[in-house]
């Protein structure tokens, strides 16, 4: 059996869900249970029943396309990934996942492949922190990693996830959403790279054998404001200083691991009350910490934790540091990694193992079922970016890569 993928039509699907934007093109933003989510879901639902695939819901949304196997009693297999884009990012990342994925089958039943097993096509709830400030939402409610209380705490704009979710049709007891360790005999993610390796040694397919950990934190630092011409610099206890030089000295405790794994990056810098004549009397960083070795993740975030002591002490302000998620890394299942290296062997493609260095449902997949991810290149390496840019011909490649592999995992 040969699976072939339509690659124009995979473009034409890509390019048409890209138009469901918060932000002019070549931009995407697409924030969960936004207006542009939620026709992002309509018109995938509607894709996948035009496969034949019975589609349902969860409570947080997650959304289930399932092809019947032969023995539907059997533990499908799963493949799937995220439609969400954070504010101003390009339109591959995750959606190749779910589009491909969607190839895939529909590739496997051109072929008159019958599975043995089920296969389900998942589409997961945010798995971008944009409006809850926690990522993988949907796949951590899943595997249990995050409890159905997180309905009523995680909040964005003073409204909680339960009255979002509600609002945007997504109903029903989040306690419903954990599935079982075991409930899939196997998944499989085709993502970008959203690095450079792949594209700089001119390899086809990346076989993700590990899931960096990270760790997200909040620090907020309270200081003092005022008039930004009468408070004299001596008196100062100016709170956006004190969140630059933590800001700074996270940098320096990522670099000084020595390892290319380790990375930390402060994305989020609110000032208040951000008047160019006022001082800044509170400062709020929202900063994410990686690496594929926990230890040495961990060591960073110690650090941190010494630097905001330091600098609170010297400039006179306090500091708070609330921690948001810290994640263990995961490993990817042997099992699937020798399915999708043997899909690439018998499709001639150049392959090499590599680790995952963003974070995917994957990370949070592999708690209940054997995963594995497969990675094509991306130009630049650039993502979350409006010129992240995966070609037509790198994204039929995995997805016929894709295909082979739930073929081999579900018959
Ligand atoms: C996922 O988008 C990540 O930040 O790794
Ligand atoms: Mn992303
Ligand atoms: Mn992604």
């Amino acid at each position: 059996m040969i699976a072939a993928v339509d690659s124009d039509r995979l473009s034409t699907e890509l390019a048409t869900l890209a138009s469901f934007s918060e932000s002019p093109a070549p931009a995407v933003t697409r924030v969960v249970f936004g207006d542009m989510d939620l026709r992002a879901r309509a018109y995938l639902k509607a894709l996948f029943a035009g496969a034949s695939l019975a589609v349902h819901q969860d409570p947080v949304g997650n959304t289930f396309a399932r092809w019947q196997g032969r023995s539907p009693g059997l533990e499908p297999v799963a493949t799937g990934s995220h439609c969400d884009a954070i504010p101003n990012a390009g339109r591959f990342d995750g959606t190749v996942g779910v589009l491909g994925g969607l190839e895939a089958i529909r590739a496997l039943q051109r072929a008159g492949f019958e599975p043995r097993r089920s296969i389900d096509l998942v589409l997961f709830t945010s798995e971008e922190p944009t409006r809850f400030g926690i990522g993988c939402l949907g796949s951590r409610l899943l595997s249990g990693a995050l409890a159905p209380s997180a309905g009523d705490t995680l909040k964005a704009d003073g409204r909680s996830l339960n009255e979002v979710r509600r609002a945007a049709g997504f109903v029903g007891a989040l306690a419903d959403v954990p599935l079982s360790t075991g409930a899939y005999s196997a998944f499989v993610e085709l993502h970008i790279e959203q690095g450079p390796l792949l594209e700089r040694e001119g390899i086809d397919i990346g076989v993700v054998t590990a899931i960096a950990a990270p760790a997200s934190v909040r620090v907020v630092v309270d200081g003092e404001g005022g008039h930004a011409g009468a408070v004299l610099m001596p008196d100062r206890h100016d709170a956006f200083l004190a969140a630059a030089e933590i800001a700074l000295a996270i940098e320096a405790a990522a670099r000084s691991t020595g390892a290319v794994d380790t990375v930390a990056t402060t994305g989020v810098c609110e000032v208040f009350p951000g008047a160019i004549n006022s001082v800044p009397s509170r400062a709020r960083l929202d900063v994410d910490v990686r690496d594929i070795d926990l230890g040495r993740r961990d060591s960073v975030l110690a650090a941190m934790g010494r630097a905001c002591d330091e600098v609170k002490s010297r400039r006179g302000v306090a500091v708070r540091l609330e921690p948001i998620n810290a994640d263990p890394p995961a490993q990817c299942a042997p099992a699937v990694i020798g399915a999708i290296s043997a899909a690439c062997d018998a499709r001639r493609l150049r392959h090499r193992r590599m680790i995952s260095r963003a974070y995917h449902d994957s990370l949070f997949m592999a708690r209940i079922a054997p995963t594995g991810m497969i990675f094509i290149p991306c130009r630049g390496g650039v993502s979350h970016r409006p010129d992240e840019y995966a070609s037509p011909e790198a994204i039929a490649r995995g997805t016929e890569v894709l295909a082979d592999t739930l073929a081999s995992l579900a018959k």
